[in-house]
C-alpha cells in the first residue's frame, strides 16, 4: 500500500475510508452513520455506533484469547517497584473499580474527575470510569492546586480519585493537601474522594468524603461495561489557550477508538503483543492516547514508567527500559532527549543495552530541533520520526507512517499530512497560500475521527477559537509551510500558548499572576528559547508610579506567585522590570514583535506602534539579558 492512495481515499471519500477503519474495532452495534452533523452543525463521526472503549480494549481481547498477555508493564525507578498486569488482570481490577465507583452513584455522562502519578491505579481509574460510560478528566499532578480546582470547577465531577501522592525524583510530592486546597477553592464540591494510600506516605483523610481505594476494592462487586453511542464523550481533558481559563477538550468515544487503532498499525508500525513505550504522563493527551487507550486497543503490551529521562538514575534509563521489555516503539518528548544528550553526549549509556527491539523512536509535543534530531539518529542508529499534533486532536496530524509507507524524513518537517488531515495552509484573509509560503496552518473540515467537536461546556469558544477565523477550516493556532513535495514544517504557535518541556502553557495565563503583584502595573509573558526546555517563559514587568522595589526580591516574589497558581512545570524563573513595553497606539501590547526580537527574528515596525523608541529599548534589555536566540 502507498502513502499516496493511502491519503488521497481519506480526503476525496473520507466516509468510505473511514468506514473501513470503523469495521476493525468491535462495537456492539456498527455504525450506520459514518458521518453526520450534530445540533451545532459540526461533523460527527459513527452517530449511531454503540460500543464501550474498556470493552474494546479489554474485555475484548480477554474474549479473543490474549486474556494471559501482559496489558500493562509498571516501572518505577523512583519507588524500585516494578510489576505486571495481563489483559485479564488489568479487565478484573478495572470491573472491580468501575464496582466501587457505581457504589458511589457514578452512571453514564457523569464526571470524575483524576489526580494521579504514573501508577497502573491511574489507567484502572480512567478504564473504570470508560467502563460505565462516565467521562474522565485527568488532571496533571504536576498542576497547583487553583489549576486542579479551575477544572473541577468547570467539569463539575461526582467523584474525584487521587493518590497519596507522586514522587519526582527523589522528592515526595504530597497530593492530598493539594486536592483538599483545590475543592476549598472550587465552587462545585465532589461528593466523595477516593485515595490510593502509597506506601510513601498516608494521606489524611476526611470522614465522610473520602474513601481508602483498597478498603473499597475489598469490598466491590465487578461493574459490567455500560453502552454508549459513537459520539457520547469519553473524557475531558482541558489544555492551555490563550486566556487563564482551560479548554476541556471533549472526545467521543467512537471516533477516538477507530483512531487510535488505525494509527497503532499505520504510524507506529505496532502488531498485537508487541511492547510499546510513551514516556509521557497520564495528564497528557500523548499519556490519554499513547500510554492509556491505543496500546490495548490495539492488543499490545504499554509501559507505565514512574521515572525521567535523566537522574532516575542516570540518562542510560530510556535504554534500560527499552531494553528490559523489548519495546518496539519508543515515543517522547525531544526534550527528553536533550537532556539525555547533556548527560551522556557519546551515548555511552546507549551502547549498555540490548535495544535490538527497538525499531523507531517517535517524537513530538514540541519541535524537534534538527540538532538533537541529527544526534538520535547518529547514536541511536534507529529512524527517529518527527510527529506533530495536538490535545485536540487526539492523535498526529502529520508524520511518517511506518505501517504503510515509510518516507525520507528531512530535519526540521513532520513529514506528510497523515490520512484523514486535509492541511492547507491560509494567510490572513484565510485563503490558501502557495507551497513554501509561511501561513497558519488550518485543516479543511472535516476534521477526521476523534478530533474535538466542542469545548466542554462551552461551544461558543469552540466556534470562536477554531473554525471562525477561516469559515469551512479548523484553525490549529500553529504556523507553518509545505514544500514542494508537500513535506510540513511546523514553525510554532501563532497564539500566546507557548511549550516547556513539551508542556503547553499559556502565557496569558501567567499575564494574569503577574499583573496581579501590587507592585506591577503591567507586563508581557513571552516564551524565549531554552536549550533544554525548548521555550521558557520570562516576565517583562512595567512597575507602578512610585513602587520601589528591589529588583531581584519582585523576581522572587513573582516566580513564587507562578509556581503557587499553576506549579513548577510552568518553568517561570525570571521576570524583568523595564520601563516602557512596547504598544500600539490603542493600548495594546505587541507580543508577537516581543517574540520575533526574543527569537532573533526580522520584523518590521508597525506603523500603528505608540512609541516606536520604546522597541529598541526592549531589544537592547533582552539583549544584554542574553535572552535574544535563534531557536
Ligand atoms: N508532579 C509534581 N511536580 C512535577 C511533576 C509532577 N508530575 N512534573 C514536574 N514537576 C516539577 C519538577 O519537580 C520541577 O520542580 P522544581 O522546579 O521544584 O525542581 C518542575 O516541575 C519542572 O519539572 P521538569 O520540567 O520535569 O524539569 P526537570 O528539570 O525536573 O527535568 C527533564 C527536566 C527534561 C528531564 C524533564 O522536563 C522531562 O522529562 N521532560 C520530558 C517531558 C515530557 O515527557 N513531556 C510530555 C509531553 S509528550
Ligand atoms: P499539546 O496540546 O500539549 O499536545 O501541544 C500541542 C502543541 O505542541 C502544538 O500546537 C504545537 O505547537 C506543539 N507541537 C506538538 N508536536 C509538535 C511537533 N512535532 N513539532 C512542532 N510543534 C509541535
Amino acid at each position: 500500500m502507498s502513502y499516496h492512495a493511502e491519503y488521497t481515499k481519506s480526503v476525496e471519500n473520507p466516509e468510505i475510508f473511514w468506514a473501513e477503519k470503523a469495521a476493525d474495532v468491535p462495537w456492539y452495534k456498527q455504525p450506520q452513520q459514518i458521518l453526520s452533523k450534530d445540533e451545532n452543525g459540526i461533523y460527527r463521526w459513527f452517530a449511531d455506533g454503540e460500543m464501550n472503549t474498556a470493552y474494546m480494549a479489554l474485555d475484548y481481547h480477554v474474549e479473543q484469547g490474549r486474556g494471559e498477555q501482559l496489558a500493562v508493564i509498571y516501572d518505577s525507578p523512583v519507588t524500585d517497584t516494578r510489576s505486571k498486569l495481563t489483559y485479564r488482570e488489568m479487565r478484573d481490577q478495572v470491573a472491580l473499580f468501575a464496582g466501587v465507583l457505581k457504589q458511589q452513584g457514578v452512571e453514564k455522562g457523569d464526571r470524575v474527575v483524576i489526580y494521579m502519578p504514573m501508577i497502573p491505579e491511574a489507567l484502572i481509574a480512567m478504564y473504570a470510569v470508560a467502563r460505565l460510560g462516565a467521562v474522565h478528566s485527568v488532571v496533571f499532578g504536576g498542576f497547583a492546586p487553583h489549576e486542579l480546582a479551575v477544572r473541577i470547577e468547570d467539569a463539575e465531577p461526582k467523584v474525584v480519585i487521587s493518590a497519596s501522592c507522586g514522587i519526582e525524583v527523589k522528592k515526595v510530592i504530597e497530593y492530598k493537601p493539594m486536592l483538599d486546597e483545590a475543592i476549598e477553592l472550587s465552587a462545585h464540591k465532589p461528593e466523595a474522594c477516593i485515595i490510593f494510600q502509597r506506601p510513601q506516605v498516608q494521606a489524611r483523610m476526611i470522614p465522610g468524603q473520602d474513601i481508602d481505594w483498597q478498603a473499597a476494592m475489598e469490598k466491590a462487586q465487578p461493574a459490567d461495561c455500560v453502552p454508549v453511542k459513537g459520539t457520547d464523550p469519553l473524557y475531558v481533558l482541558y489544555t492551555s489557550g490563550t486566556t487563564g481559563k482551560p479548554k476541556g477538550v471533549q472526545r467521543d468515544n467512537g471516533g477516538h477508538a477507530v483512531a487510535l487503532k488505525y494509527s497503532m498499525k499505520a504510524i507506529y508500525d505496532m502488531n498485537p503483543g508487541e511492547v510499546f513505550w510513551a514516556a509521557s504522563d497520564v495528564g497528557w493527551v500523548v499519556g490519554h492516547s499513547y500510554i492509556v487507550y491505543a496500546p490495548l486497543l490495539a492488543g499490545c503490551t504499554t509501559v507505565v514508567y514512574e521515572g525521567k529521562p535523566v537522574r532516575t538514575p542516570d540518562a542510560g534509563a530510556f535504554w534500560r527500559v527499552c531494553a528490559d521489555y523489548g519495546v518496539k516503539a519508543l515515543f517522547a518528548a525531544p526534550t527528553a532527549f536533550r537532556a539525555i544528550k547533556k548527560e551522556d553526549a557519546e551515548a555511552l549509556e546507549f551502547g549498555k543495552y540490548d535495544t535490538s527491539a527497538l525499531k523507531t523512536i517517535f517524537m513530538a509535543g514540541e519541535r524537534l530541533d534538527p540538532p538533537t534530531y541529527d544526534w538520535t539518529v547518529a547514536k541511536t542508529g534507529k529512524p527517529v520520526v518527527d510527529h506533530w499534533w495536538q490535545t485536540e486532536t487526539g492523535w498526529a496530524i502529520c508524520g511518517n507512517l511506518m505501517g504503510i509507507e515509510p518516507k525520507p524524513t528531512k530535519p526540521g518537517s513532520s513529514t506528510l499530512p497523515i490520512p484523514g488531515y486535509n492541511i492547507q495552509i491560509l494567510d490572513a484573509e484565510g485563503q490558501p497560500l502557495p507551497r513554501g509560503e509561511q501561513g497558519s496552518i488550518a485543516i479543511k473540515l472535516p476534521l477526521p475521527p476523534s478530533c474535538l467537536a466542542t469545548v466542554w461546556g462551552d461551544f461558543e469558544r469552540f466556534r470562536t477559537g477554531y473554525l471562525a477565523e477561516a469559515p469551512g477550516y479548523y484553525t490549529t493556532g500553529d504556523g507553518g509551510y509545505m514544500d514542494d513535495e508537500g513535506y510540513v514544517f511546523i514553525m510554532g504557535r501563532t497564539d500566546d500558548v507557548i511549550n516547556v518541556a513539551g508542556h503547553r502553557l499559556s502565557t496569558g495565563e501567567m499575564e494574569e499572576i503577574v499583573a496581579a503583584h501590587p507592585a506591577v502595573a503591567e507586563c508581557a509573558v513571552i516564551g524565549v528559547n531554552d536549550p533544554l526546555k525548548g521555550q521558557a517563559p520570562i516576565g517583562l514587568v512595567l512597575l507602578k508610579d512610585g513602587v520601589e522595589t528591589e529588583e531581584e526580591v519582585l523576581e522572587k516574589e513573582l516566580v513564587a506567585m507562578v509556581r503557587k497558581e499553576i506549579g513548577p512545570i510552568a518553568c517561570f524563573n525570571r521576570a524583568i522590570v523595564v520601563q516602557r513595553l512596547p504598544k500600539t497606539r490603542s493600548g495594546k501590547i505587541l507580543r508577537k514583535l516581543l517574540r520575533q526580537i526574543a527569537d532573533g527574528k526580522e520584523y518590521t515596525v508597525p506603523s500603528t506602534i505608540d512609541d516606536p523608541a520604546s522597541l529598541s529599548e526592549i531589544e537592547e534589555i533582552m539583549n544584554e539579558q542574553g535572552l535574544v536566540t535563534k531557536a
